[in-house]
C-alpha cells in the first residue's frame, strides 16, 4: 500500500470555486480574499483579518509594522521550521532563541531568562496545532518588571507600550485555547495556508488583527497591512479596472505579498467544510492513532485535548521513548520502505548550517534536541480511511520492534 504524507484536499466544490474564479475574469486580489478574510475572521472571533501570499510574507509585515529593525531581539523558539527565524534575520534583527517544553512548544519561563532591553516582539508556535500557554505569556509580557524593560523607538511601539507577542500559529488553525479559538490569542497571529496545511490556498496567509482595542483601530491597521501588502499602491488592480480609475499613487516603500483570488477559492472552499468535516476528520485519524498507540509504553503520545485547550490536529508528532536520532532514521527508512511517507518536524534551527554558521548551538537546546530525536511524524488527514490508518499502525509498530531487537 502507498500512503503519501499529506496530499492536498481537493474535492469539487473546490473544483467549482476555483473554476468560478477562473471564469470570472478576475484570478488576481479580488472578491475570493474578501470572502476568505471574513471567513477566517468569523471562525476565530475577530474583526479584522488580512491575508497575503505565506505565512512568511505574514510575519515579516507585522514585525516591520512593529518597527523591529537592526538591534531589536526577537525571542522565538529553538524548535520550528526555518521562516520564524529568517523573517527577523531580514529586518536585520536578532532571533534569540528558547528551548521547548515537554509539549514541544517554547518554555515560556526560560522565555522570561531571554528578555532584555532590545526585546521588541515573541513568536510563540504552535507546535503540531498544539496552542502554547497564552495565559503564561501575556502575564510574562504585561509584568510590571518586563514592561519596565520595554525600550519603546516607534508609534506603535509607544502605543502599545510593551513586547508584542506575534503568533506563529501556521499550524493551529481550528485549535482552542481557554475557551476560545486561535487567532484570538496574539496581538497578531499568522496562519499558513501552504500546500499541506489543514486549509490551503496552495501559497498563503493571513494575518488576523487582535491589538488592544483601546490603543489601535483594526480598521486603519488593516488597512496599512493591505497597502503594505501590495507595493504602497493606493488601488489595486481591481479598483484600477473601473472605467477612468486607473491613477494611483505610492504611497509607502511596500512589498508584493498579496495573496490572487485563485489561491483564495481553493482555501474558501475549504473552509467553508472545515468545522463540519476536514477537521473532524483529523481528528478521528488522530484519536485512532492514540487510542492504538496508548498501549505501547515506547510511544509518547502527542498532547491533543486537555482542560487548556484542543489541538488543530496539524500533525501527530509521535515520539518514541529510548530511541536516539539514528534510530529514528532506521525506524522512518523501514517505514517508508512499506510505502508509507512519513517526516520529522522539526530539525532545531541549531542544526541548520544559517544558524550554525551564526553561533547557535544544538547544545544550548536538549529539549529541542531530544523532542526532533525522537520524533516520527505520521499522516493525518481526513481520506484516510481505517485500513490505511490501521497499516500505517501495523509498519511503525513493525519498524520499533525490528530497529529495537
Ligand atoms: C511553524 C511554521 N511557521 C511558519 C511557516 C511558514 O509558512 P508559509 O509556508 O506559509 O510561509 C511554516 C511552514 O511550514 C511553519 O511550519
Amino acid at each position: 500500500m502507498k500512503i503519501p504524507f499529506s496530499p492536498p484536499y481537493i474535492d469539487d466544490d473546490i473544483k467549482r470555486e476555483v473554476l468560478d474564479t477562473l471564469e470570472s475574469g478576475w484570478i488576481t486580489s479580488g472578491p475570493k480574499v474578501l470572502a476568505l478574510e471574513k471567513l477566517v475572521a468569523e471562525k476565530t472571533g475577530i474583526t479584522h483579518v488580512a491575508c497575503c501570499n505565506s505565512a512568511t510574507s505574514g510575519l515579516m509585515l507585522l514585525l516591520h509594522w512593529y518597527g523591529v529593525t537592526r538591534g531589536d531581539e526577537v525571542i522565538i523558539p529553538a524548535y520550528t521550521y526555518a521562516a520564524t527565524a529568517l523573517v527577523v534575520m531580514h529586518l536585520g534583527a536578532t532571533p534569540v532563541m528558547v528551548d521547548s517544553g515537554r509539549d514541544f512548544n517554547i518554555d515560556i519561563d526560560k522565555v522570561a531568562e531571554k528578555i532584555t532591553s532590545r526585546t521588541k516582539a515573541i513568536i510563540p508556535v504552535d507546535i503540531a496545532g498544539w496552542p502554547c500557554d497564552y495565559n503564561k505569556l501575556f502575564d510574562l509580557v504585561n509584568s510590571t518588571k518586563v514592561i519596565k524593560t520595554f525600550n519603546p523607538q516607534t508609534e506603535n511601539q509607544h502605543k502599545l507600550g510593551r513586547i508584542m507577542v506575534l503568533s506563529d500559529v501556521a499550524h493551529s488553525l481550528g485549535a482552542t485555547y481557554s475557551d476560545k479559538p486561535i487567532g484570538n490569542w496574539g496581538d497578531f497571529s499568522v496562519f499558513s495556508f501552504h500546500a499541506v496545511k489543514n486549509v490551503t490556498t496552495a501559497e498563503g496567509g493571513a494575518m488576523c488583527i487582535n491589538l488592544p482595542s483601546k490603543e489601535f483601530n483594526h480598521a486603519e491597521v488593516y488597512r496599512t497591512l493591505k497597502l503594505w501588502s501590495l507595493n504602497g499602491q493606493t488601488k489595486d488592480a481591481l479598483a484600477k479596472t473601473n472605467g477612468a480609475g486607473w491613477k494611483y499613487d505610492i504611497v509607502y516603500p511596500g512589498f508584493k505579498m498579496n495573496m490572487p483570488d485563485v489561491c483564495a477559492a481553493i482555501g474558501l472552499a475549504q473552509l467553508r467544510k472545515y468545522d463540519t468535516v476536514l477537521l473532524p476528520e483529523r481528528r478521528r485519524v488522530a484519536q485512532t492513532y492514540r487510542n492504538a498507540f496508548a498501549q505501547f509504553d515506547w510511544a509518547i503520545l502527542p498532547p491533543m485535548k486537555d482542560a487548556t485547550g484542543e489541538s488543530s490536529y496539524h500533525l501527530f508528532a509521535l515520539r518514541i521513548r529510548g530511541i536516539n536520532e539514528l534510530q529514528r532514521d532506521r525506524m522512518i527508512e523501514k517505514i517508508s520502505e512499506e510505502g508509507v511517507s512519513v517526516n520529522v518536524h522539526f530539525q532545531p534551527l541549531p542544526l541548520l548550517t544559517v544558524f550554525k554558521e551564526r553561533g547557535y548551538t544544538i547544545q544550548d537546546y536538549p529539549t529541542a534536541y531530544n523532542c526532533y530525536a525522537s520524533e516520527i511524524s505520521l499522516p493525518i488527514y481526513p481520506e484516510l480511511d481505517m485500513e490505511k490508518i490501521e497499516y500505517i499502525i501495523k509498519v511503525v509498530v513493525k519498524a520499533y520492534e525490528s530497529t529495537t531487537t
